[in-house]
């Protein structure tokens, strides 16, 4: 297949495009190596990708219609659009960096599928976007109405976009809901990598609130997997469906679904840093602070949809995910 993957110098881009070439398909990358963190690793990303014959990177801001436009070219098979502005915490900085990246470039994209449709379009979305929600497990079902943040904002009204463009011009597209993901060549603004940093540099860790916080930490290659299997199982329209699963999350009117891809095993903070700490062989100095603006206590997915459809779910252990993404660290950084 011939597959496009927006995001491609990014943590999960990255990772999901070497699959797909791993599986033999012909990869097209295009991402805007944006400075919100270290330019260096997103390039050396896109190096790696292009190692192979198969993949082709290209260097573009999704809001720049007319370079996007010449990128998409006649359309693709398929589409994994990954690229995005994350993070909680600079939403509240940049706020405008999120309507860009994350409704005008979804907007471009989606504006390019229904000019040539894809057999499936799968879109990264996020756990924010249950916001304020107290009931856990999060499900795809349950209402998610009350975002905290603007990257969720705009992460929700990326989803309600592509629903209605999937409504109007039968493009099957599955949102994927990704939570906490971590692992090898991972974000430098994201915990892990921050915690290793100081780690090594042997300055205090900074814990927000005061450790009372679960994240339902999900290894990057448990979510490539799962999201490379969903690529098969594409949502149909309403006419065109089986027998309905108990809980799925279809559209009533549309060849649209929701799939959250978690470990669905909330750890504490320490836990993870106690991870960290037996991964590097060194003991943790702390500094405690208090939550963080946009921040939730809790994050915690239910997988059952992706279960159902895939046989697939998250269980790599965090004591592992973590040793790999320090075995990764040494060798990138040389510490
Ligand atoms: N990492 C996580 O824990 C996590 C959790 C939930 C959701 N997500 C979502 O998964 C997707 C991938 O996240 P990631 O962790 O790989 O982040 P990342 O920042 O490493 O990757 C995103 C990539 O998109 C590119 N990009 C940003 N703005 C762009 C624009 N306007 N035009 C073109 N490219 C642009 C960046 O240069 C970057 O390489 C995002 O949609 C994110 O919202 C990630």
């Amino acid at each position: 297949m011939r597959i496009l993957v927006t995001g491609s110098a990014g943590f999960i881009g990255f990772h999901m495009a070497r699959r797909l070439l791993r599986e033999g398909h012909n990869i097209v990358g295009v991402d805007g190596i944006t400075p919100y963190y270290d330019r260096k690793l997103k390039l050396h990303r896109h190096a790696i990708l292009r190692q192979s014959p198969r993949f082709r990177g290209h260097e573009a801001l999704l809001e720049d219609f007319p370079a996007l436009s010449a990128i998409y070219g006649s359309g693709f098979d398929a589409v994994y659009h990954f690229a995005a502005q994350a993070g909680v915490r600079y939403s509240l900085e940049n706020p405008r960096a999120y309507i860009d990246a994350n409704l005008m470039g979804t907007f471009n994209l989606l504006e390019l599928m229904r000019q040539s449709r894809p057999a499936h379009a799968l879109l990264a979305s996020t756990s924010s976007v249950y916001g304020a929600n107290s009931q856990i497990p999060f499900r795809e079902t349950d209402r998610a109405d009350h975002p905290l943040t603007l990257y969720a904002a705009s992460k929700k009204a990326a989803e309600e976009m592509s629903h209605a463009y999937s409504h109007l011009f039968n493009i099957p597209i599955t949102v994927l809901r990704f939570f906490t993901v971590y692992g090898p060549f991972g974000r430098p603004d994201m915990a892990l990598f921050k915690f290793a940093a100081a780690l090594f540099d042997d300055r205090p860790l900074d814990i927000y609130n005061h450790g009372n916080m679960k994240r339902d930490f999900t290894y990057i290659d448990d979510l490539v997997e799962a999201a490379f299997l969903l690529l098969c199982r594409t949502p149909e329209a309403p006419e065109a469906r089986g027998a309905p699963l108990a809980r799925d999350s279809l559209s009533p009117v549309a060849p649209w679904r929701v799939v959250n891809i978690g470990n669905e095993t909330p750890l504490g903070l320490l836990e993870f840093v106690a991870a960290l700490e037996a991964a590097a062989g060194r003991k943790a100095k702390y500094n405690f602070l208090d939550m963080q603006q946009g921040d939730v206590p809790v994050t915690f997915a239910d997988s059952w949809l992706l279960r159902a459809l895939t046989g697939f779910a998250p269980a790599t252990p965090v004591k592992e995910g973590v040793k790999c993404f320090i075995a990764w660290y040494r060798g990138y950084f040389g510490v």
